[in-house]
């Protein structure tokens, strides 16, 4: 991939009424259950990022059609949980750590074998997490000696049901067992740690699979159906986040974002914005399909620092970096911690964040488990991305709230999840001053 380097500059206001591209976490996951349903599923709302985009590409390469009518709509036409082929070569999911995890618990309990890899950062991301428990599941499926990709799947002639204790807060871990757990004769069940995203939950439903949700624990009994349905994908509230800081850090701000997804366990967000004084509303809630939406308008605060509560940490965990951001313009301090999963994301996004923020004249520390970040004035320079694309929207988010511009190298990443950002950025009032 060609590298990008992007000078904004210091400043602006951000004001307009625009909505954001669909959510990727539901992107793949209607790509997923579309393809192993009875019938045709259309899909509007769809993420034409390139994560999502490698999702579609395996499942075609395991026979199954889709079409792409525009940039977001979709036709599925399902094979059914048994109806996938050998794939065509080695399936390659790019940069998507959910892609491969997901993709991984249909994998192994297929008749066929298969070899997932992934690009620079995927391939060192831990794969240990669905190798483990597929493996009670009777799966035949290894990464490298450090279990990291690529994964090697053999067939196995059963996929065993479990009750599986999730040791990490992970709604990919969840979701792989759940997934494998389709193919399963009898109940699969696991507990998680503390509140993940329920969207694979929430989908199955959809498609007419029952899925159990008791407190903490989350079961289905495998060799069901899934039927056919159309869906309405929410705008990513991870995509939206980097616009509610936007608009909260530059002056003379008023950003209204229209059709945001705001299901209670990703709105970590919304809720550490607010602690920290944004000047936030959400208005005009409804549901799309099984998801709740709502339009979300965010007026420039004089933002202060907080103790982020543990509680929040995964229930806002991609949204973090750009929450540092915030941070970094707010008056006092602001700690985070509890927040280790940031180390083996797309990037070590504490490190990562760190080393940017120092570099833009902030007083951060990086911790094991988190951030301490002493508000202060942003000066500018220049900073590194580790081919993160969300390290990359923050950045450039940064810039918004600096005195002087700053150069984010390796910003084509950002097309993973948001594609258009700079369009959509500038249009709003952005100051992107060149691309080289
Ligand atoms: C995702 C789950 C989260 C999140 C990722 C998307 C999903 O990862 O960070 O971007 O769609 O299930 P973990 O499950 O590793 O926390």
């Amino acid at each position: 991939m060609k590298s990008i380097n992007t000078t904004l500059q210091a400043g602006g206001s951000m004001n307009g009424v625009v909505t954001v591209p669909g959510d990727k976490s539901c992107s793949h996951r209607a790509v997923i259950f579309g393809s192993l349903a009875d019938g045709v599923t259309n899909v509007t709302g769809f993420l034409a990022g390139e994560d999502s985009l490698n999702t579609a590409g395996a499942f075609q390469s395991m026979g199954v059609e889709i079409d792409r009518f525009n940039e977001t709509s979709l036709t599925i036409k399902g094979v059914g949980l048994n109806g996938l082929r050998a794939p065509t070569g080695v399936i390659d999911m790019g940069n998507a750590g959910t892609g491969m995890r997901l993709i991984a618990g249909i994998l192994a309990a297929q008749h066929f074998g298969s070899s997932i890899i992934g690009d620079e950062s995927l391939s060192g991301r831990p794969m240990g997490r669905v190798i483990t428990p597929l493996q009670k599941m009777g799966a035949d499926i290894s990464g490298d000696s450090q279990g990291k990709p690529p994964l090697n799947i053999k067939p196995v002639s059963a996929i065993n049901a479990i009750h599986y204790d999730l040791p990490v807060a992970s709604a990919q871990v969840k979701s792989c067992v759940l997934l494998a757990g389709l193919y399963a004769k009898g109940e699969v069940s696991v507990t998680e740690p503390a509140p993940t995203r329920d969207h694979t939950e929430r989908m199955l439903r959809s498609f007419g699979y029952a899925v159990e949700t008791n407190g903490n624990k989350i079961s289905l009994q495998g060799c069901g159906k899934l039927q056919a349905c159309d869906l309405v994908i929410p705008a990513d509230i991870s995509s939206a986040a980097f616009l509610m800081v936007a608009a909260s850090i530059a002056k003379d701000s008023d950003v209204t974002i229209t059709g945001v997804g705001v299901n209670p366990t990703r709105t970590g967000v919304i809720d550490i914005l607010k602690l920290m004084g944004a000047d936030l509303t959400i208005k005009n809630e409804r549901m799309a399909g099984a998801e709740p939406i709502a339009d979300i308008h965010i007026k420039s605060a004089n933002l202060k620092g907080i103790d982020v509560p543990e509680r929040l940490v995964p229930l806002a965990i991609d949204e973090l970096p750009v929450v540092f951001i915030a941070a970094a313009m707010a008056e006092g301090t602001t700690r985070i911690t509890g927040a280790e999963e940031l180390r083996v994301k797309e990037s070590d996004r504490i490190a990562a964040m760190a080393e940017g923020l120092v570099a833009i004249g902030v007083d951060a520390t990086a911790t094991e488990d988190g951030m301490i970040i002493n508000g202060s004035q942003i000066t500018g320079g220049v900073v590194e991305t580790h081919f993160d694309h969300r390290i990359a929207m923050s950045f450039c988010v940064a810039a918004l709230g600096s005195s002087g511009p700053i150069t984010v190298n390796d910003t084509q990443h950002i097309e993973t999840s948001f594609p258009g950002f700079f369009d959509l950025m500038s249009e709003l009032g952005m100051k992107v001053d060149s691309t080289d």
